[in-house]
Order: C-alpha cells, then structure tokens, then sequence
C-alpha cells in the first residue's frame, strides 16, 4: 500500500517505536501505584518522555501533560481558559477539535482570516479582533487541510501585549516545524502522539505555560487523602492509569525527531510537496492548493470526479488518501471548498522522490 495519509496518522513509524511499546507491555505497569520494580520502570519511562517532550518543546517535565490525542489536548486548553459564553478569537482555519469544545460552551467566537494563503489578511484580522477581555485566542500553527504555516508567533506576539491567553493547535506542526511556548508566545501547545511525532494512537500532549484546570477526576497515585485534585502539575490533570506502552513509543519517535530535527524534517516534506504540486500542475484536470509556505500536505481537487470518487479510484490503486472535509468545515469555508471538499495528501519523512512520481503518475491516469 502507498499511505499518503500522514496528517490523519503516520503509519510507517521510526525504528524502536514497535519494540519501545512491546517492551513496556512486557516489562512495564503503571506509574504512581507501586513501589516495585516494574512500577519503578514505567514511572522512569514515562518521566523520560516528559523530558524529551519539553527539549523539543521548550518546557520542563513537569509541564508537559499526557492526554488521548490532540483533541482532548485542545479540549483541556480551552475548557481552563473559556468561560461559558465567553469571547475566543480563532482563525478561519480551525479544525473541528477547537470549534465544537467553544460551540459547546456557547462561546462569542471572532473569526479572523478567512483568506487561504493570505497572511497579511489574517494578521491584520487577528490585530483588530484580539482586545483586552478576549478569554482566549486559539490558532493552528499548520491547516490540516490545506498544510498553510499560519505566522503563529506574530499572533502570539499581539496576544501578549494585550494580554490574552494563547493556544496553539500544533496537531499538523508538532514534529515537522520548529515550536516552543517561548517562540509562540503561548500559553498552551496542543498535539497528537500519533502524528508528527511518530508514536502510537492513543497519544497526545499539552504543553503548559499555565496550569491548565481538570477535565476529568480521578486517582493519580499522589495526595490520595485529598478529595480534590492535587494542585500540582502533571497530576492535577492526569487522573487515571498512563498509557504506558503508548507512552514508551512516543518517547522512541521523540528521539528520531531530535536526532533528525523538525527544520530537517520538515523541510523534507515541503519538498515533496513542491515537487508533488510542480509535476501535477501540467496535468490540467487537477486544482492544486499550493503555496510557498507549505508543509507536506496539499490538498487537490479533479475536474470531473468528486472528492469521494477520486480517493475511491486511488483506494483501489491501493494507494491511501482522505477526502471530504477532513473534519475541518471552517478551513473549507474559508477557502470556499465546502461545498465539493478536496482530496488531501499528506507526505510523511520516509517518502522519497520516487514515490511522489509514481503517485503523480497513477493520478494522471485517472
Ligand atoms: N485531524 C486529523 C485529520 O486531519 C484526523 O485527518
């Protein structure tokens, strides 16, 4: 099969993510609840990822919180800054993970910058809706649909003279672009385990630049006469059992990020997008949504078959993509597809040139 589906999840993982999650599963149990050997292995293993987490990251250990996904990331983030019917600015560019957590707190959402590609639009919008008694401002640092690099650490930079908290969705950046809280000006990075990171589904992260309040409650293996949730971070809002052999993968796809750096990576995929976008753009039957500041995702449209019809030709070609809104109507709103949707490919950093061309190739002849 020919994935090309890295921005839903990467599936060709790093050398030692496999074995770092079997090895968990047969060595490891849970952290926090025994004072034995495998409990002792598990708390340092999970302690470690935390440690790799905030080198790329730019945070110490002890900010770094394990959640499900990106989602529940997000959702911690936003619940512990927006109050119900609160004001939240967003870009025209959010996914789903950020629209319906505000929608359900019936919050007064500001959309600035509903122009794909256009960042001069978007930051001007951004300028004028981020006022002082703005709860929150939340940004995707990359759009999943479309790979834009959204100029997060302007935003942050508005957010922080003004004095609105900033959150930032790093689900499509965390791995492939460099990010820290520093250079974002946030007050939260949220992201996915199972993406740009390498690790297993199941795994998300939230960086904290504040403490963020608890979605969920429950035991954490601290404080155990308090009936509330401890004060102090990770196990304010870590309640229940760790994902440990989830956790012990993403550690393994930690260090092939830091061994071969986001910059590296990155750059790698934005090349097979340009050289994707250059070799199907003389096949006229195909729009291609490409733009200088890209990453390796790109979405395209065929002139005579919809979205669902053209990912169902490639699926039979055994060759993965996804098609439709990707979860992300606003992002299609804004770039005036909501109506047909797009076929999305997504690159990952063990792609070469080779597969770009067989893959440019087989939608030439569809
Ligand atoms: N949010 C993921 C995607 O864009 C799942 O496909």
């Amino acid at each position: 099969m020919a994935y090309f589906d890295n921005a839903a999840t990467s599936f060709i993982k790093p050398p030692g993510v496999l074995a770092c999650v079997q090895e968990a599963m047969l060595t490891m149990t849970s952290i926090g609840r025994g004072g034995y050997r495998q409990a002792d292995l598990a708390a340092k293993a999970v302690y470690e990822c935390r440690e790799l987490a905030g080198l790329l990251f730019g945070a110490e250990p002890e900010q770094v919180v394990f959640t499900m996904n990106a989602t529940h990331a997000l959702n911690l983030a936003i619940r512990s800054l927006v109050k119900p019917g609160g004001r939240v600015v967003i870009s025209g560019f959010e996914h789903n993970a950020v629209v319906r957590p505000l929608h359900a707190l019936k919050a007064k959402i500001t959309v600035a910058g509903k122009k794909l590609y256009d960042r001069e639009n978007l930051l001007s919008a951004f300028d004028r809706a981020i006022r002082p008694g703005v709860d929150a401002v939340v940004c995707t640092q990359v759009s999943n649909v479309f790979g834009w690099r959204l100029p997060v650490e302007e935003i942050g930079a508005l957010c922080r003279e003004r004095g609105v908290p900033f959150v930032v969705d790093c689900a499509q950046s965390a791995g492939c672009v460099p990010v820290t809280l520093r250079t974002c000006g946030a007050d939260f990075l949220a992201m996915p385990g199972h993406k740009g990171l390498y690790g297993p589904q199941g795994t998300g992260i939230l960086i904290c630049g504040r403490r963020p309040d608890p979605l969920i409650f429950g035991g954490t293996g601290s404080l155990a006469m308090l009936p509330d949730m401890p004060q102090e971070l990770p196990d304010r809002v870590e309640a229940g059992t760790h994902n440990v052999p989830g956790i012990c993968g993403l550690s393994a796809g930690l260090r092939f990020i830091l061994e071969k750096t986001p910059e590296a990576i990155g750059a790698h995929e934005a090349e097979l997008a340009r050289y994707f976008s250059s070799g199907l753009r003389t096949e006229g039957k195909y729009r291609i949504f490409f733009d200088s500041d890209q990453t390796g995702v790109v979405s395209v449209q065929h002139r005579d078959l919809d979205c669902e019809m053209l990912a169902a030709c490639l699926a039979a070609r055994d060759i993965a993509v996804r098609a439709g809104l990707h979860c992300a109507p606003l992002a299609h709103r804004s770039a005036g597809t909501l109506d047909t949707g797009t076929v999305r490919i997504s690159f990952s950093f063990f792609h070469t040139r080779e597969d770009v061309a067989e893959l440019v190739h087989t939608l030439r002849t569809i």
